[in-house]
């Protein structure tokens, strides 16, 4: 089959490290000629990009794949691939359950997915599941925006939290060097973006497999100093950087976040739960006490700063006094955002065996509780920013209203407001804020006159 004038489409599941991985991948594609389609249903290819975390994620793409695979009886060219987290757990079992996959190829094959395409179109089928070194990327991405990117840091995961996954599918910590990630963000700048997010599932693990790594005489082996070596890069305005570990989170990095303007003051900090028998349980490697120091630490430093993390309830054996401490730490931080699941048991890991399960009943009376504690602590949070002014890069049309624009806050914040998306995209300008919700905000842009807010955007960053 001749890839010029197919057409492809990609449905990604999961989290930003899944999100960056298909933004690779469509680039790729496009490089051998095939053409983004909107429509799942019609693509001559494609391609899903899964996740595992939950049952539930895992379950939703064998609901898509159902479709295709009923499809692909009457045409029988269509290429179908399972990417990412769950074709890396299940590896060869699927072709057993699903024979009308074409490929199969977990999140560390990613780069390669000429390669396995190309004997894809030679008539075989294809499992690349097998531990490799992920080769730096050379290949384009399809990014989604054209204002903000994503850019991979450190793949893998070293821990070994007992409810999780993510180590068996993502496989070991491996950092990119600091030179391949500078130019990278340069290209970025280059092409006009104006900023980006560095990725990791424990971004401030970064360079730990890089020992005495050093450029031009730096040291460059931590978050810290990676920060400081890609600061001054013309033409991006802001750095963001998630998901932190509260393991390796030092105030090092704290002090540099407040130093270096671009960064953003907002930080994304799981912490699982508030109790330290459970935090014990999930081999997380810290306490509440030592998360709470963190916290204290960078309000100190940056009293403004937003704070959002992710939450397990009904991990087994959690008490209702257990999950009273984690309602309580949610009450004393006043977290901007919390990530909130119940505890879902996954294949491989410690914590499914274990004979102390909560019933689904348990589990889903306390995310209701707790859903509704991040809502009203997101709500109280979202009032200091009434009145205010706030700079806020423009990223896209609002969808659900053409006259207004949409953008983030430096803490984060979505905010809506009245604008000419074809004059406003990309640049950061001041809104006053005149609506708080809990996770959004409605503002009306102010005119700068003699540029009086850009000059905020330095001095309250520093
Ligand atoms: N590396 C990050 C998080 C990666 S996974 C960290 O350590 O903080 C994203 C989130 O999914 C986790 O923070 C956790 O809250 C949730 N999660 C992971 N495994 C889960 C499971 N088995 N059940 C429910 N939630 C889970
Ligand atoms: Fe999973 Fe823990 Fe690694 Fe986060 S640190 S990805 S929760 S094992
Ligand atoms: Fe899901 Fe894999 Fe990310 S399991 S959360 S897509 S690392």
């Amino acid at each position: 089959m001749n890839p010029e004038h197919r057409s492809y489409h990609i449905t990604t599941f999961g989290c930003q490290m899944n999100k960056a991985d298909s933004e690779r991948m469509g680039g790729i594609l496009e490089k051998m000629g095939f053409q983004w389609s909107d429509d799942p249903l019609t693509a001559d290819l494609i391609l899903y990009n899964t996740c595992t975390i939950r049952d539930l994620a895992e379950q939703k793409v064998y609901s898509y794949l159902g479709k295709q695979t009923r499809r692909k009886k009457d045409n029988p060219d269509l290429i179908l691939i399972m990417a990412g987290c769950v074709a890396q757990q299940e590896g060869e079992a699927l072709l057993r359950r699903i024979p009308e996959l074409d490929l199969i190829m977990g999140p560390q094959h990613a780069n390669r997915l000429e390669d396995l395409l190309q004997q894809v179109l030679t008539g075989s089928q294809v499992v690349a599941t097998e531990p490799v070194h992920i080769i730096e990327d050379i290949t384009k991405p399809r990014r989604d925006s054209s204002v903000t990117a994503w850019v991979n840091v450190i793949y893998g995961c070293n821990e070994r939290c007992t409810y999780c996954v993510v180590p068996n599918v993502r496989g070991i910590e491996q950092s990119r060097t600091p030179e391949a990630i500078r130019s990278e963000i340069k290209e970025l700048a280059r092409q006009g973006y104006k900023e980006i997010t560095l990725l990791g599932q424990n971004i401030d693990a970064y360079g730990r497999d890089l020992p005495g790594s050093t450029v031009e005489g730096r040291h460059l082996n931590t978050l810290t100093d990676l920060l400081y070596y890609i600061h001054d890069i013309e033409g991006i305005d802001r750095i963001r950087f998630a998901t932190s570990h509260p393991r390796y989170f030092t105030e090092r990095l704290i002090k540099a976040c407040h130093e270096l303007p671009k960064v953003c003051e907002h930080f994304h900090i799981p912490f699982q739960s508030g109790d330290n028998d459970i935090l014990k349980a999930m081999s997380r490697g810290y306490t509440h006490e030592k998360y709470r120091r963190i916290v204290d630490t960078i309000r100190q430093y940056m009293p403004d700063a937003s704070i959002s993390a992710d939450a397990i309830v009904g991990f087994p054996g959690e008490t209702e006094e257990q999950f009273d401490k984690t309602l309580q730490l949610i009450t004393d931080i006043g977290f901007d955002m919390v990530n909130t699941a119940a505890y879902s048991p996954r294949p491989n890991t410690p914590a499914a065996v274990w004979n102390n399960q909560l019933s689904e009943e348990v589990k889903i009376d306390r995310l209701q509780r707790i859903n509704h504690l991040v809502s009203q602590t997101a709500i109280e949070r979202s009032q200091r920013y009434l009145d205010r002014v706030e700079l806020v890069l423009v990223e896209e049309l609002n969808a659900k209203n053409p006259n207004q624009v949409l953008g983030r806050t430096g803490g984060n914040r979505l905010t809506f407001f009245d604008g000419d998306i074809e004059a406003l995209r990309g640049k950061t300008v001041p809104v006053k804020i005149v609506a708080a919700r809990a996770f959004s905000l409605t503002g009306e842009m102010i005119q700068d006159k003699g540029g009086l807010y850009q000059t905020m955007k330095e001095t309250t960053a520093s």
